[in-house]
């Protein structure tokens, strides 16, 4: 038998003990021992909850049982769980945890700390989706040459019905967060930074990198207007908020922002709340992950899967990451270092020469203009949309101040990359 403590019984907690209480015949069966919750730790114990396990307010009931083997952390934030997570560890408890902030930022420290005790995170990027068993053990004879992830629930929702049903962003964000998708702070989802901590953990275990949220670039979906779903549209583009990491040389370039992806590209069909991950490896090509990345039973699947893996012999399979660096000389990129096909919205003034003092702001950077559409606005203004031929990052950015200092540029140019 493996006696379990889970600290944080919310939705995911409240499903992971009935999950292992309705699914126990065949969780017995594939862990080869019972698995019993003997106590879950909530912070106000006079809320009323329909869970079936003995609950406490007090986290050191858990963590200095000595009768407790694996504690499961599902509290959400990052110190009050590190600190949970560390004491775990220290007093010899194998740990599972379901937090991606908490790996995002010690992810290197607390796997070390752990030594030989298991301690797994299956459930912390895309929810259901065994996207880290299937980095960490279906992959494990590639170089993992990309990741493409769409690995924020929310965010996707927001954008689908934005697409499909001109929905504007500020009603749709409400409806996200009335079904229960959003985090506690809606802007850890719409600001790609909910994302950028999944990407980091897939980043770890693919390439070693130990990198933080504020190394990488990290830009949120909040500026989308209907404007650019227009131009999209008349593009064959769809647009999503996507994690990317990928490895050009010896660096690994890892950002999260709205993209421009063709809509004929598999990852482009992953809609609504759903999640889904491309994963390219040198040697067995693109493979493809979908699931639910979010949501109680969803996320409590891939928690218990954890679970049954230290019932089944302590600690899984070695670790692919959290080495660093997995491959001699592999290392971070640079924020700008990146090249893409760019797409520019330009709110200017509707006068002669305008046109062309743009193009000279841009071609003085040396960026090319593909295609362009102008809409009129009121009050003599224009709406540019434009996508410019692949260029670096840095020109792009130099072009942006460019405009940015042009006279008539009424507004904030908005920029938005394209992978093609
Ligand atoms: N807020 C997250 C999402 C939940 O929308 O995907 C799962 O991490």
């Amino acid at each position: 038998m493996i006696r379990v403590g889970i600290i944080g019984v919310g939705t995911v907690g409240k499903s992971v003990a009935d999950i292992l209480k309705a699914n126990r015949d065949v969780i017995a069966a594939r862990a080869g021992k019972e698995i019993v919750v003997k106590k879950g730790v909530v912070r106000n114990l006079s809320k009323k909850r329909d869970v079936s396990i003995p609950l406490t307010d007090n986290p050191d009931e858990v963590l200095d049982d000595p009768e407790i083997d694996l504690v499961v952390e599902l509290m959400g934030g990052v110190d009050e769980p590190y600190a949970v997570v560390k004491k775990a560890l220290q007093n010899g408890k194998a740990v599972v945890t379901a937090n991606k902030a908490l790996l995002a930022y010690h992810r290197y420290e607390l796997e070390q700390l752990a030594g030989d005790l298991p301690f797994e995170y299956e459930a912390s990027v895309a929810g259901g989706i065994p996207i880290i068993k299937a980095l960490r053990e279906g992959l494990s004879a590639n170089h993992i040459e990309r990741i493409e992830g769409i690995i924020n629930g929310t965010a996707n929702y927001i954008l689908t019905k934005m697409m499909q049903e001109g929905a504007d962003f500020d009603a749709v964000l409400k409806e996200a967060q009335e079904l229960g998708y959003a985090e506690a702070d809606p802007t850890f989802d719409i600001g790609g930074f909910d994302a950028a901590h999944k990407l980091l953990i897939l980043a770890s275990i693919a390439y070693g990198i130990d990198a933080k949220p504020e190394d990488i670039l990290i830009e949120g979906i909040e500026k989308i207007t209907q404007d650019d779903i227009a131009f999209a549209k008349e593009f064959g583009y769809t647009v999503k908020l996507l994690g990317i990491a990928k490895k050009s040389g010896e660096e690994v370039e890892l950002r999260v922002h709205p993209t421009l992806v063709p809509r004929d590209r598999m990852i482009a069909k992953v809609d609504g709340v759903m999640n889904g991950v491309s994963v390219v490896g040198d040697k067995v090509g693109e493979t493809m992950y979908y699931g639910p990345g979010a949501g109680g039973d969803a996320t409590a699947s891939a928690v218990i899967s954890d679970i049954i893996a230290i019932a089944r012999g302590g600690k899984s399979s070695p670790m692919l990451g959290f080495k660093r660096p997995l491959e001699e000389g592999l290392r971070l990129a640079r924020k700008d270092a990146m090249s893409a096909h760019y797409y520019l919205r330009l709110k200017v003034d509707d006068k002669p020469g305008v046109l062309a003092a743009v193009a000279d702001r841009m071609g003085k950077e040396g960026v090319s203009i593909e295609t362009m559409l102008q809409r009129p606005v009121r009050n003599e203004a224009a709406t540019l949309l434009l996508a410019t031929h692949a260029c670096r990052e840095s020109a792009m950015q130099r072009a942006l101040e460019g405009l940015r200092n042009l006279e008539a540029v009424r507004e904030e140019p908005v920029m938005i990359r394209i992978e093609r």
